[in-house]
């Protein structure tokens, strides 16, 4: 049970200015991003991406290949027969989920051996799910369920940026916020002058991530203002339903809404009669997905 400590108050937040300074500190402590990864994210946003290009960026990787291949042939997408090249995987999957996957592969590749540490694998399992939820939220409402995917693995890199900086810091301030109540973001406001979704706006524009993404990432912890069906919405109700399926950042968080219920609500009822949408089976859906690719 969560006990009714507070998080930081509004004494010890810093202002706008402070955040942008602390942001540009962050940049220049972070490790870069493998080349090929790099290339990779900045391609997202361009629409005149074809398959060639995108096939030869990644198997210009071999690591990088290998890691896609097997994702690919995960239970994840169901796929009927063996996919054995970036090719067939671009023509299989569509360019949005293989775009989908290198970025997945290139966020992991980053974090390294954080993810040992079982309570920042937490933050990425959250970013996977997000990831995992939202392509499904976006099926549901009818839109591009790949460029979902990369939206939801994408919305909580400041997260993985502060953790790539130094996991032992944002591991010691996660100890902290657990059984406290309120975002995770006042707490970390308060340890570094500035929270994930600032932060993760700044590294999506350092990286050249288009501008839909750089706003939703800004945006995601904000009262939603995006249409439930434009990716600013579907990320702000993907990251709450996965924290609601069990896949929070923090351990034991208490949350008192229903996200998933409020996201039906605003989908037109003759659509939503016909998905007949199970919470309990929506959480093993999720949770063998985030398995799959983890695997
Ligand atoms: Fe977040
Ligand atoms: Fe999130």
């Amino acid at each position: 049970m969560a006990s009714t400590i507070s998080p930081p108050g509004p004494e010890t937040l810093p202002s706008p200015e402070d955040q942008q300074k602390a942001a540009e500190q962050l940049l220049r402590r972070l490790p870069s991003l493998p080349t090929v990864s790099a290339r990779l994210l900045g391609m997202m946003g361009r629409a005149d991406v074809n398959l060639k290009e995108v096939s030869n960026l990644i198997i210009s990787d071999a690591a990088l290949t290998g890691e896609i291949l097997h994702m690919a042939n995960s239970a994840m997408f169901g796929v009927r027969s063996e996919v054995r090249s970036i090719l067939q995987a671009l023509a299989v999957l569509g360019t949005e989920k293989v775009k989908g996957l290198a970025c997945t592969v290139a966020l992991r590749s980053y974090l390294g051996n954080a993810l040992q540490i079982p309570a920042l694998k937490r933050c990425w399992r959250h970013n996977l799910a997000t990831a995992v939820v939202t392509s499904e939220l976006a099926e549901w409402a009818r839109q591009d369920s790949g460029e979902a995917y990369t939206a939801g693995i994408l919305h909580d890199i400041g997260r993985l940026g502060l953790i790539a900086v130094d996991p032992a810091k944002y591991l010691t301030m996660l100890d902290a916020a657990v059984g406290v109540s309120g975002c995770l973001c006042d707490h970390e406001r308060a340890a570094y002058g500035l929270d994930h979704a600032f932060a993760g706006e700044w590294l999506a524009r350092s990286w050249g991530l288009p501008e839909f993404i750089c706003s939703a990432i800004r945006a995601h912890h904000r009262p939603q203002t995006a249409r439930y069906d434009e990716i600013g919405g579907l990320i702000n109700y993907g990251c709450r339903i996965s924290d609601v399926l069990g896949f929070s950042a923090i351990e034991g968080l208490q949350i008192e809404d229903d996200p998933l219920e409020e996201f039906l609500g605003l989908i037109p009822a003759a659509q939503r009669e016909r998905m007949n949408i199970n919470p309990r089976e929506l959480q093993i859906l999720i949770a063998s997905r985030v398995n799959a690719l983890e695997a």
